[in-house]
């Protein structure tokens, strides 16, 4: 069976001390995860997290983005190795906040990607439409576009390492989660696209994570779907219960 993957997305939530204490919450209360469980942190709080997670198996941290040269004059900003010398084995890219807020587009994703695997980082690529893109019905064309224009120049070898994060934009944070049809349809429509590109074995590898607004009480039901790999996870994974709960419902 492919990789099940939770991954949590703090956003800018927590202080160290509360980031801690929350990570090792969740690491006291899961047993045997059907998956690989992330982490997504501020970078304050990797090295820390990353340290009081140790020894715990399955269990990984990840930075929410990284810069898409390797080093140099870029203030503020964080680079890939410094996230795989903090400890990180996942990186999210091209989240639609960043795409939205900090102006990333598919091209600098590439870019983004690209580092990101020469720097052994696995990165958890987002896509995922609007809402008026799924009210003009052409929501598949415009995330496997997303895909094509930053994903598309790997290598076989080099895309196997990716995990795809789907994350309609109108279910981010809204509480308005896509139905598990809707969800499963997209991920059989992105994994058609991928086998399109790249064949049916490593389509089928892939994981598919759905992200926005999934939580306690429907994850089963999304994770249950044939195509849905798992989720990224916003606001349900600040809270401790509700975040093993979603790890719980894993296939
Ligand atoms: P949400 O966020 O679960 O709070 O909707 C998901 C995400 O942005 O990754």
């Amino acid at each position: 069976m492919r990789q099940q993957i939770v991954a949590g997305n703090w956003k800018m939530n927590t202080t160290i001390a509360e980031g801690l204490e929350l990570a090792r919450a969740v690491a006291e209360k899961v047993q045997n995860p059907r998956g690989a469980v992330v982490f997504g942190t501020p970078a304050t709080h990797l090295e820390s997290v990353g340290q009081a997670i140790k020894g715990y198996e399955h269990l990984y941290i990840a930075g929410q983005n990284c810069h898409q040269e390797a080093k140099g004059a870029y203030t503020g900003e964080i680079s890939a190795d410094m996230l795989v010398s903090a400890g990180a084995t996942y990186v999210i890219i091209g989240h639609s906040e960043r795409r939205q807020y900090f102006k990333e587009d598919n091209e600098m994703l590439a870019k983004k990607v690209d580092i990101a695997l020469q720097k052994g980082l696995i990165p958890i690529f987002c896509c995922g439409e609007p809402l008026e893109i799924r009210e003009e019905d052409t929501h598949v064309s415009y995330v496997s576009s997303q895909l094509e224009a930053s994903l598309y120049h790997l290598t076989e070898e080099q895309f196997s390492k990716i995990v795809i994060a789907y994350e309609p934009i109108w279910a981010i944070g809204t509480g308005k989660t896509a139905s598990s049809a809707q969800a499963q349809e997209m991920h059989f429509e992105i994994r058609k696209a991928l086998a399109g590109k790249y064949g049916a074995t490593v389509a089928d590898a892939t994981p598919i994570l759905y992200g926005g607004s999934c939580n306690a009480t429907n994850a089963a039901e999304l994770f249950g779907q044939p195509d849905v790999d798992g989720g990224l996870i916003g606001g349900a994974s600040l809270k401790a219960d509700d975040f093993v709960t979603i790890i719980n419902a894993l296939k």
